[in-house]
């Protein structure tokens, strides 16, 4: 079994490869800098180097494959959010068909059932419907909350202000899930091939969980108990992303989101169940994160 892996040095990417190489599967890892994958060659992935815009790259990478996990990385730093996430959708599509891939999964997000009004999830929304036209290859779709993984961004913030700041309302209830956990059902889905026609999996954490109560999870255990989080106006959140290096267009589709997520737009659509319930609590991820953060106030 041959299993073609994207973003392989990412936070879903690197753990799907690393678990399906600990199951004895044969995993091509894909990312751009053979340095940064020397650790999944060592562990006996086949690296492909390339840029996952380029088609004819990924041809070859996912000729042979019995199945692949495709996602659409992204730079925040690089203008043309939207027109890059495009180019890479259409050559990840285009290849699944001139390589024939029988078995996709393609990591969606929470939203991406909605046709606008969305910010960064539009294009996954997009991607979606790409790979829905394929006709021959059995799609997984999975659908996670937000990543925990965001709140690394915070910790600057948190230094400079002393409270976590963001666009999104404080009190709304948002999922909310560790990578490694969209990982695992990923590799889990990527080894049973236990899906046919195009199937929806929404991800969404243990538990719905308010921006307030992430941020005094994130507080207590990163030595600032009573941590407050403090809804700012969209506006004042695309200065302060563009003001840290990110594009302005990356500044405003992180605003519409956070709008998406406060008055509900951007919501799971398959509720929370036994299925789309996954283990890992915050509390985990914050106490990992107190190993990087910064020195108690
Ligand atoms: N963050 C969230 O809350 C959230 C929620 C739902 C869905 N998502 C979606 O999840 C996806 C990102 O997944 P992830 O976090 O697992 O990935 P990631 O950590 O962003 O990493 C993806 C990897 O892709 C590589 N890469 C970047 N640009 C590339 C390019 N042009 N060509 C080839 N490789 C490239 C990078 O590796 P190298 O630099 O080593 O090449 C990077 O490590 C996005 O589509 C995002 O919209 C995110």
């Amino acid at each position: 079994m041959i299993i073609t892996v994207m973003g392989a040095t990412g936070h879903t990417g690197h753990a799907v490869a690393t678990q399906l190489l600990e199951a004895g599967v044969a995993v091509r890892a894909l990312g751009r800098s053979a340095e940064r994958l020397a650790g999944l060659a060592a562990a006996g992935a086949d690296v492909r180097t390339g840029d996952a815009g380029d088609a004819a790259y990924l041809t070859e990478a996912f000729s042979g494959a019995d199945a692949v996990y495709t996602l659409l990385p992204y730079d925040p730093v690089i203008a043309g959010y939207r027109a890059a996430q495009r180019r890479i959708g259409a050559a990840v599509v285009a290849a699944v068909r001139a390589a024939g891939v029988p078995k996709v999964v393609f990591l969606s997000s929470v939203g991406a059932d909605r046709p606008s009004g969305t910010g960064f999830v539009l294009t996954l929304h997009e991607q979606e419907q790409r790979l829905r036209a394929l006709a021959g290859t059995d799609v997984l779709i999975l659908r996670p909350g937000s990543f925990f993984e965001n709140f690394e961004h915070a910790l600057p913030v948190i230094e400079a202000e002393g409270a976590n700041l963001d666009a999104v309302a404080p009190h709304v209830p948002i999922p909310m899930i560790a990578s490694r956990d969209i990982a695992a059902a990923a590799a889990h889905a990527l080894l049973e091939l236990d899906f046919e026609g195009v199937e929806v999996r929404e991800l969404l954490g243990p538990r719905d969980l308010t921006y307030t109560e992430a941020t005094r999870i994130i507080g207590e255990r990163i030595g600032r108990p009573g941590l407050e989080y403090v809804q700012i106006p969209g506006e004042a959140m695309a200065g302060a992303l563009v003001q840290a290096g990110l594009a302005p267009d990356f500044a405003e589709l992180h605003v519409e989101l956070c709008h998406a997520l406060s008055s509900g737009h951007v919501a799971s659509v398959q509720g929370r169940t036994a299925a789309t319930t996954t283990p890992t609590p915050l509390e985990a991820y914050a106490e990992a994160l107190a190993g990087r953060a910064l020195p108690t106030a």
